[in-house]
């Protein structure tokens, strides 16, 4: 295998801009910032030259709101997040080579004069419309500050710009029975002015690039994506706001009007890199314009239609900037079967974790790119998280490196012998190193991440079967040339994995390299590994043996398992949310309800039904079937002989097959578990009234 020359001279990355209105977590550093830190330090090992920016996002609606919150002031929020964020991204090596803000000056400038020469060359539309207004709190409404049944699926928590259950992209005022998120009131309609992008007059040009163009090279699910917002048809899109956080709109007139942020953030990627350039005494414009520069944008699923569809068109406005290579979005990670949620308080964050697993960064790098959600949503299981680390760093990676580096220096005093007539398997693995830099590469190139990590615990798994089949420990005493031989070998496998490794790994890469006294300064790249000069030449010393890895115990992770259970019960503790109560109903209305105790005699679960349970339950005036969807909540053994609330005048309804003959009354627990309605003495005799 052979990897494909360069058809470009440099590239720039673009790691999604958090926003500051909470600290990171593993879907964060899954979906975004582990795959891009592992190409860019891949290419930086190739000798390619890569710029790497990123930042943080401060203009989300979310953030004003979380302020309020936390009864802090916008900036406050922003700074603490931003550091908090910030410091994490180092924590876990993410290799930046620009972390900037969208508060920063230079970021300001750089959106306003974007936006200005957008308008001077008269590609905004200006038009005023009808947007919802909340009269209570004297503000406009669009995005996050307002919620409403989504126009097409229905669900009832859509925001105005995106309904999360369906994905689609929505305008507030396509919302059905909107609501005021700021005083829970019913928006009226007010006239407003503001700039749209046309993005209607840029479907001719995103079929033909990305359409035509990137058919083949684009992950299907990006691609998917953009195809069917192109098919469906684009609409001019704000690029304004009614509101006092943001960027003013830098045109006269437009007082109390900002940027929308998303027009400014994708911008903010360019601020970052003028930002790093101004530092370095550097050129900033040919990584966004000079045509042998590729562009790259690590993003998750939600962020497509921005990266694929309105920041191109941003950008082939202004008619100076290249247009994005590729953009390899992710799925979304879930934790422990659930959706990760910030305010849920469902995840596990980045600062947290280090307190609790410290200096265990490359963990859960590796597991979480083992384990990426690179072509559907995946699950972080914290027995995954033990098993990747036991059975693979610990067990493999980890155990061919101190099995041979322990060896060296009790058979050689630390130091590399020269090696005797190699062997055909010594020869086969040798051999066998230098496909790995292409193995790995080529993964990394169709941004495989999962598959590249597997690929490089291939080489470390090589290494340790090479030694087990070997067992320079029992040829030593017959043989220790032949054994010397063997170490040889196996420390040219330990060094290939602390070059390979380091995208990956690099805290364990740096210490392997330490470990093997192989110079940080003059690191072998990537390339070295496929010529015929070894790593480690004879006579070469190799410094102290250390463990790279621990193992984790069972208790550990029972401790995570616990936490989860806390927030699972704090959550159902402070959903305060009651359901509204319904429309009034006469006495006959409930009279008609014959309603009676009852006594579950038998319970078993429905085949291939998840939630049914078939019960036979005597009424006291007759033993009927009545079949109910609790098969999540109780199990058929705790139902026997519990005494309940029978309706039995309802109609009977087949349930997939079976009669249902009554209705057995529950109550709802916020967090979704059922508990029976009974008679408080267990004495109450079946059949007995409810009035
Ligand atoms: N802050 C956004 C999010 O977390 C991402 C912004 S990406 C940028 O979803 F391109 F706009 F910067
Ligand atoms: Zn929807």
């Amino acid at each position: 295998m052979q990897s494909q020359p360069a058809p470009y001279n440099r590239t720039t990355v673009t790691a999604a801009l958090p926003y500051t209105n909470g600290p990171i977590h593993i879907g964060h550093l899954a979906g975004v910032y582990v795959p891009a830190d592992i190409y860019c330090r891949y290419l930086r090992l190739r000798g390619e030259e890569v710029l790497f920016v990123c930042g943080s996002d401060e203009h989300g609606v979310a953030i004003p709101m979380k302020a309020k919150k936390e009864g802090v002031s916008p900036l406050e929020l922003i700074d603490k997040y931003h550091r908090i964020i910030a410091d994490s991204f180092s924590e876990f090596g993410i290799s930046f080579d620009n972390y900037s803000r969208t508060s920063a000056e230079i970021h300001h400038e750089t959106a306003s004069e974007f936006f200005e020469k957008l308008y001077q060359q008269g590609d905004f539309i200006e038009e005023e419309g009808e947007q919802l207004y909340d009269a209570e709190a004297g503000q406009f409404l669009a995005d996050r500050f307002v919620t409403g049944t989504c126009p097409k699926c229905g669900y009832e928590e859509a925001y105005g710009d995106q309904c999360e259950q369906c994905g689609s992209s929505l305008n507030a005022t396509d919302l059905i029975k909107p609501k005021s998120v700021l005083t829970g009131a019913t928006p009226v309609m007010r006239r407003t002015r503001h700039w749209f992008l046309p993005l209607d007059r840029y479907e001719g040009f995103l079929a033909d690039w990305i359409l035509k163009g990137h058919k083949n090279d684009w992950k299907p699910n990006v691609y998917g994506q953009c195809k069917s917002w192109i098919d469906d048809g684009l609409k001019p899109r704000a690029v304004t706001r009614d509101l006092d956080w943001g960027i003013p709109v830098p045109l006269p007139g437009a007082e109390g009007k900002v940027l929308y942020v998303w027009f400014d953030a994708p911008i903010g990627y360019i601020s970052s890199t003028r930002e790093w350039a101004r530092r370095e005494n550097q050129d900033w414009e040919k990584w966004w314009k000079a045509p042998d520069t590729r562009l790259l944008h690590f993003i998750g699923k939600d962020n497509i239609v921005f990266h694929c569809i309105i920041f191109p068109s941003m950008l082939k406005a202004h008619g100076q900037y290249i247009l994005p290579d590729n953009v390899p979005a992710n799925e979304f990670l879930n934790l422990e079967g659930q959706k990760l949620s910030t305010s849920r308080n469902w995840a596990v964050w980045l600062h947290e974790y280090l307190l609790e697993f410290p200096d265990m960064q490359d963990v859960l790098r590796y597991v979480l790119t083992a384990n990426a959600p690179e072509t559907k949503d995946n699950d972080f299981t914290w027995k995954d998280f033990q098993a990747r680390n036991n059975n693979e760093l610990v067990a493999i990676f980890g155990n061919f490196i101190n099995r041979v580096t322990v060896l060296t220096h009790k058979y050689l005093g630390g130091q590399l012998p020269s090696p005797g007539v190699l062997s055909e398997n010594d020869r086969h693995t040798l051999e066998a190193i230098k496909m790995y830099p292409d193995t790995i590469g080529n993964s990394l190139q169709r941004f495989r991440f999962r598959e590249a990590s597997q690929d490089l615990m291939n080489l470390a798994r090589m290494g340790n079967k090479y030694l087990a089949d070997e067992e320079p420990w029992k040829v030593v005493k017959e043989n220790p040339e032949r054994a010397s031989t063997i170490l040889y070998v196996g420390l040219q496998v330990a060094a290939a994995l602390s070059v390979l490794s380091e995208p990956f790994l690099p805290f364990t890469a740096a210490k392997l390299k330490k470990m093997l006294r192989l110079d940080p300064d003059v690191a072998p790249g990537w390339k070295s590994l496929m010529t015929d000069q070894v790593l480690l030449p004879q006579g070469h010393r190799i410094g102290n043996s250390e463990l790279l890895f621990r193992k984790i115990e069972d208790a550990e992770i029972q401790a995570q398992l616990d936490k989860l259970e806390n927030t699972k019960k704090e959550n159902a503790m402070s959903d305060t949310s009651v359901t509204p109560q319904k429309d009034t109903i006469v006495y006959e209305d409930f009279a008609k309800m014959d309603l009676r105790v009852g006594t579950i005699l038998e319970a078993e679960k429905m085949p291939k039904a998840k939630k049914l349970i078939v019960m036979k339950v005597d009424t006291g005036i007759d033993t009927r079937t009545i079949v109910s969807g609790i098969a999540e909540y109780f199990s058929p053994e705790d139902l026997i002989g519990k005494k309940v609330t029978v309706l039995v005048n309802l109609a009977p309804r087949p349930l997939r097959g079976v009669d249902s003959q009554g209705m057995i009354l529950l109550a709802e627990n916020p967090d979704g578990s059922l508990i029976f309605v009974g008679p408080e003495e267990d004495s109450t005799p079946n059949g007995a009234p409810i009035t």
